[in-house]
C-alpha cells in the first residue's frame, strides 16, 4: 500500500524534518501535513524550500484531541516522530517526557483508532537498555525491554501502547526502533553537533565519563528511507530495528571530529558522567534488510561527519542564538 497524504508529527525537529525533505525529494505526488508544537527543539526553518502545494504546516500539540479530530480524517497515515528526545533533559525534568511521549502517543493512537488511520511509530534502540562493551550480542526485535532513563522509559511505554492498540483495537500499526542518528539540523544539545559547534565557537568539546560508551551511528537519511519502506511495505503489528552497523565509542567519534576540524586529539575536556549512562547500543537490522530489502547508502562515517561539519559551519544563524543557553544548562550540571 502506498500513501499519498501523510501526517508527520514532530516534522519540524531533526529527524522528522529530514524525513519530510526525503519524502518530498524521493516520492513525487506525496503530500505531507506536519503537526509540530515548535518546542525548543522544533524550527519552522527546517522545512524551508518545500513547495507549498506539497506541505501543510499545523502548529499544534499532539496531546490536543480536538485538533487531531480535525486533521487525522484527511490523512492516509500518521508517521509519529514528535517527542521529547534528549536523555540529559529527561534526567533534569522528566515531566514533559511523560506528557508528550506517553500521553501524546496515546492521543494519536486514539485518533488513529477512531478514524481507521495507519500508524507508524518512531522509537529508539534505547528501550532495550544497554549491552556490555565485551558482549558480542546486538539488539534484535526479540530483545526484552529494559530502559534505563526517564527518556527511554517513556519511549518504551509508548511502544507498549502501540502494541496494545494494534492487538486490542486492530489499529494498523508498525514500530521502528533506530540507533543514534546524525546529520544536518540536529539540535546542538546532542553529542555530535554539540562538539562541532563548540569547536566552531572556540569552546572545548566535552566528553562524559571515560569516553568508552558505544553508540551505533546511522545517517539520518538512511533512517528516513527505512521508515518509508516500513510505512508502505512493513507488516502490520510488527517491529523493525533500523541500524547501519556504525558502532563507535565516544572518544573515537570526538577524536575524528577534532581531526577533521584541524584540532589536536586532546583538545577537549573530560566532564562528569551522565547518571545511569548506558554503556553500549548495537543494532542487528537483518529483519528489515531480509524482509524489505532495505540497505543504508550513507555508509562512510567520515563523509557523513564531514558534511555535518560543513552544514554547521554554513548555517551558524540556525544554531548560534541557542548556543549560550544550551551551554549554560550543561554548565549547571557540570557537563
Ligand atoms: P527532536 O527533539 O529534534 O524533535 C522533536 C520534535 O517534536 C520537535 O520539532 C518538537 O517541536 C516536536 N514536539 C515535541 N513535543 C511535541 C508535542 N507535544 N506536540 C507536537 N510536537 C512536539 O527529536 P529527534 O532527535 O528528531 O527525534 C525524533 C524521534 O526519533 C523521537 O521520537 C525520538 O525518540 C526518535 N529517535 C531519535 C534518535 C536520535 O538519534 N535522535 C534515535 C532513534 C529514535
Ligand atoms: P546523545 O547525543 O545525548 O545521545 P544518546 O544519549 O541518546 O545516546 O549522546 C551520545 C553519547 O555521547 C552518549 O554516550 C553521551 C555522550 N555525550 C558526551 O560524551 N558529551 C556530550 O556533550 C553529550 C551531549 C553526550
Amino acid at each position: 500500500m502506498s500513501f499519498d497524504d501523510i501526517i508527520v508529527t514532530g516534522g519540524a525537529g531533526f529527524i522528522g524534518s529530514n524525513f519530510v525533505h526525503w519524502v518530498i525529494d524521493n516520492q513525487p505526488g506525496v503530500h505531507v501535513t506536519v503537526l509540530d508544537a515548535l518546542t525548543y527543539a522544533g524550527n519552522r526553518d527546517n522545512l524551508v524550500g518545500i513547495p507549498g502545494d506539497r506541505l501543510t504546516f499545523v502548529h499544534g500539540d499532539i496531546c490536543d484531541a480536538a485538533l487531531l479530530d480535525d486533521i487525522v480524517p484527511e490523512a492516509g497515515a500518521i508517521v509519529h516522530f514528535a517527542a521529547e528526545s534528549h536523555n540529559d533533559n529527561s534526567i533534569a525534568d522528566p515531566e514533559p517526557f511523560v506528557r508528550t511521549n506517553v500521553e501524546g502517543t496515546y492521543r494519536l493512537l486514539e485518533a488513529a483508532r477512531k478514524h481507521g488511520t495507519r500508524f507508524h511509530h518512531i522509537s529508539t534502540d534505547e528501550v532495550y537498555g544497554d549491552l556490555a562493551l565485551d558482549d558480542p550480542a546486538r539488539f534484535t526485535e526479540e530483545t526484552p525491554y529494559h530502559p534505563s532513563s526517564p527518556y527511554s522509559s517513556t519511549k518504551a511505554s509508548s511502544d507498549m501502547l502501540v502494541r496494545a492498540w494494534h492487538r486490542t483495537y486492530g489499529v494498523e500499526a508498525t514500530i521502528s526502533n533506530c540507533s543514534n542518528n546524525y546529520g544536518p539540523r540536529q539540535h546542538i544539545e546532542k553529542f555530535i553537533p554539540r562538539q562541532i559547534t563548540n569547536i566552531l565557537s572556540g569552546l572545548r568539546p566535552k566528553l562524559y565519563g571515560d569516553g568508552r560508551n558505544v553508540r551505533d551511528w546511522i545517517h539520518v537519511d538512511d533512517h528516513s528511507s527505512a521508515v518509508w519502506e516500513i510505512l508502505n511495505r512493513g507488516r502490520s503489528g510488527e517491529t523493525y530495528l533500523i541500524g547501519a552497523d556504525g558502532e563507535c565509542d565516544n572518544l573515537h567519534v570526538l577524536r575524528h571530529i577534532l581531526e577533521l576540524m584541524g584540532k589536536s586529539p586532546d583538545d577537549f575536556d573530560w566532564v562528569r558522567d551522565r547518571p545511569g549512562h548506558d554503556r553500549r547500543y548495537a543494532i542487528d537490522s537483518s529483519k528489515l534488510r531480509r524482509e524489505l530489502g532495505w540497505e543504508p547508502v550513507h555508509t562512510s562515517f567520515q563523509e557523513g561527519l564531514e558534511s555535518a561539519i560543513q552544514w554547521y559551519a554554513d548555517n551558524k544563524s540556525w544554531w548560534e542564538t541557542a548556543k549560550s543557553e544550551v551551554e549554560a544548562k550543561y554548565a549547571q550540571s557540570g557537563q
